[in-house]
């Protein structure tokens, strides 16, 4: 069994945070989303990963290099154009050969691995097995239509008028025919080869595609809001711990759900797990609430911060307000002004959002 990962796309729902960075590099609990994919594959016990990569490329092989780190085998499928994911699928078969294989898209967050799904798939004589979610707006994804017995009927590719609730998750496992199925579709639409159309021809074929219904939960990382909430489920799922080179002066309180990361100093502080502080930042005469992480090298001074991410080398210094809810990106300072006449400064990227 191989693994392959789609880490192409423009992430244009998340500007400014994807003007300089790819989508999939955003960290959730202070790991890049990317990372999380590859050792959710590396724990089902697959070791070679394929990674089509789109323009930023040079970014995600700089951050993943050869996948030593991860106990993985990397090997990188560039895409020259965003034409879909049964397209990216053709791209890799030199390198899927006629092995076997689990997709997974590199912005998908999803509770408790896939070590199951692989089993199940490598136990049973599927051609192909998906993974299906009851969402409230299955518009916005792949949704299936299954048969009283259970079996998929149809899939349809974000339609107007769901036919059920429930989505495809960026999960997918296949064998060889699922190459005959690319080579089939033509374009659809949105003028791109779609993974559910080429899904559609293997079941029209005859082949036998498994839906598997996930009862936990499941997050596209596509949104501001959706990095928030796959930031609040994976900080309860990971088990909290205190890095050595850790500094918490006496005058702060760390409930036992924070992670403190190697160099974080808490002065004065109160911290509320589940929490995560990243290497060498600094917490100040602080409140730093639940479902908050805070990245590498930033200062946190004089501030109350709740349900946040926060990226590295940022400074949030002397405010007033509790930040909640926020978002905010690399070397990013947001401060208070003592200079005359008052009222909000600011300098904000393209595409930002600022509620006051
Ligand atoms: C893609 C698939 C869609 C699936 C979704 C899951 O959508 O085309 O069927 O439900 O991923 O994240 P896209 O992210 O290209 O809009």
């Amino acid at each position: 069994m191989k693994g392959l990962i789609l880490s192409g796309g423009k992430g244009t729902r998340l500007y400014p945070l994807t003007y300089t960075r790819a989508k999939q590099l955003i960290p959730v609990a202070n790991k890049p989303v990317l990372v999380r994919v590859i050792e959710a594959i590396r724990d089902a016990g697959v070791r070679e990963i394929g990674i089509v990569v789109g323009y930023t490329a040079p970014e995600i092989e700089d951050a993943l290099g050869d996948g030593s780190q991860w106990d993985v085998a990397l090997s990188y499928i560039p895409q020259d154009s965003p034409d879909g994911l049964a397209h990216a699928v053709k791209i890799s078969r030199d390198f899927l050969r006629d092995e076997p294989f689990v997709m997974f898209l590199g912005d998908n967050v999803i509770e408790g691995g896939i070590s199951k799904l692989i089993i199940d798939f490598a136990e049973n004589d599927w051609n192909s097995q998906i993974v299906l979610k009851e969402v409230e707006n299955p518009e916005a994804y792949g949704v299936a239509q299954l048969r009283p017995d259970g079996s998929i009927e149809r899939l349809i590719e974000k339609p107007k008028v769901p036919p059920s609730n429930l989505a495809l998750v960026g999960i997918y496992m296949f064998d060889r025919h699922v190459f005959d199925a690319v080579d089939a579709i033509r374009p659809s639409a949105r003028g791109e080869y779609e993974i559910t159309d080429a899904i559609q021809w293997l079941i029209d074929q005859g082949h036998t595609v498994y839906p598997h219904i996930h009862r936990g939960w499941w997050i596209d990382t596509g949104k501001p809001t959706d990095m928030l909430e796959a930031n609040s489920h994976v900080l309860e799922e990971i088990l909290p711990c205190i890095a050595e080179g850790v500094t918490i002066d006496a005058g702060s309180t760390v409930d036992s759900r924070v992670t403190l990361q190697a160099g974080a100093r808490i002065v004065n502080s109160i911290l509320r797990g589940p929490t995560v502080i990243g290497q060498d930042t600094l917490i100040e005469n602080s409140y730093i609430g639940p479902f908050t992480s805070i990245y590498h090298n930033c200062q946190i001074r004089n501030c109350e911060i709740e349900r946040s991410i926060i990226l590295e080398n940022s400074r949030v210094i002397d405010i007033d307000h509790t930040l909640r809810d926020s978002l905010i990106g690399r070397n990013a300072t947001v401060k208070r002004s003592a200079v005359k006449p008052s009222g909000i400064k600011m300098n904000l990227g393209d595409h930002s959002t600022l509620w006051v």
